[in-house]
């Protein structure tokens, strides 16, 4: 059965903001748990917009799940993931204009540094999924490079209009197959929402799925109503002032 890895960086992104405390992904990421989640993601970027370094030793500290390190395939990100110790990092693309990861990595152009930094965290134990389009030729230098995973980039299929998206679909399915005859073991995500996630999550091999944006979206929808109910209520019917023990007036 395919498992769900919830990605909560856009918790991080409300709390950023406004650089406060509120909302805090790291309780936040028991309350997925308590919904189900199988494992946590977080993206620690380089330009730390949403996720805090902060964040990540937290989560570590606090999850029962598994802890999913997104990062790029740098020598900083490689020393703290080597000092936090997540359950898997996945290694992707980054780019500091871009809004969200836009792409899978380009394996072949980078193949020998790639290969380097999988082996320093595959040999304390952590294992590396590289986040790919589903490309046979990327897909074989993902195995080349020494990886145990794969995490296929499910974009293209999440944007494609309803025409586009059988063949997009089909291009996954083509893609986990290639993966798994290869040997690697195979995560998606990106883009998926409540009405797409369902073809890839019934994917023969599909382990898991890495999704955020729309669960945040859909926590925002379920809850707004009792938030707004809370702060009216406190508006209509306020305690004594908690500092002067009176009704201000
Ligand atoms: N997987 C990877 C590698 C990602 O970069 C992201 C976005 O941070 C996700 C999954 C989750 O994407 P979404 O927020 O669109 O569900």
């Amino acid at each position: 059965m395919t498992s769900l890895g919830v990605n909560i960086d856009h918790i991080a992104n409300v709390r950023q903001a406004r650089r406060t405390v509120e909302p805090d992904p790291v309780p936040m990421a028991m309350l997925a748990e308590l919904g189900g989640a199988d494992g946590i993601t977080v993206h620690l970027r380089e330009d730390r917009r949403h996720i805090q370094d902060r964040d990540v030793e937290l989560l570590r500290q606090t999850i029962r799940s598994r802890l999913n390190l997104e990062m790029a395939a740098t020598s900083e990100m490689v020393a703290i993931a080597l000092r936090v110790r997540p359950d898997m990092v996945t290694l992707v693309p980054e780019r500091r204009e871009e809004v969200t990861t836009e792409g899978g990595l380009d394996i072949i152009s980078q193949k020998a540094a790639l290969t380097d930094l999988v082996s320093q965290l595959q040999e304390v134990g952590i294992p590396v999924s590289l986040f790919v389009d589903p490309d046979g030729r990327q897909l074989e230098a993902s195995k080349l490079c020494g990886a145990q995973w794969v995490e296929l980039h499910t974009g293209a299929y999440a944007e494609a209009g309803w025409t586009e998206q059988p063949q997009e679909l089909a291009r996954l399915s083509e893609g986990s197959v290639i993966a798994r005859q290869l040997g690697l073991r195979v995560n998606a995500g990106h883009g998926l929402t409540y009405q797409n996630v369902e073809p890839v999550a019934a994917l023969p091999g599909m382990e898991e799925l890495n999704i955020g944006h729309t669960i945040v979206a859909r926590a925002l929808a379920v809850g707004l109503q009792q938030a707004v109910r809370e702060m009216k209520a406190l508006i209509q019917n306020p305690r004594l002032d908690p500092l002067f023990g009176q009704t201000p007036g």
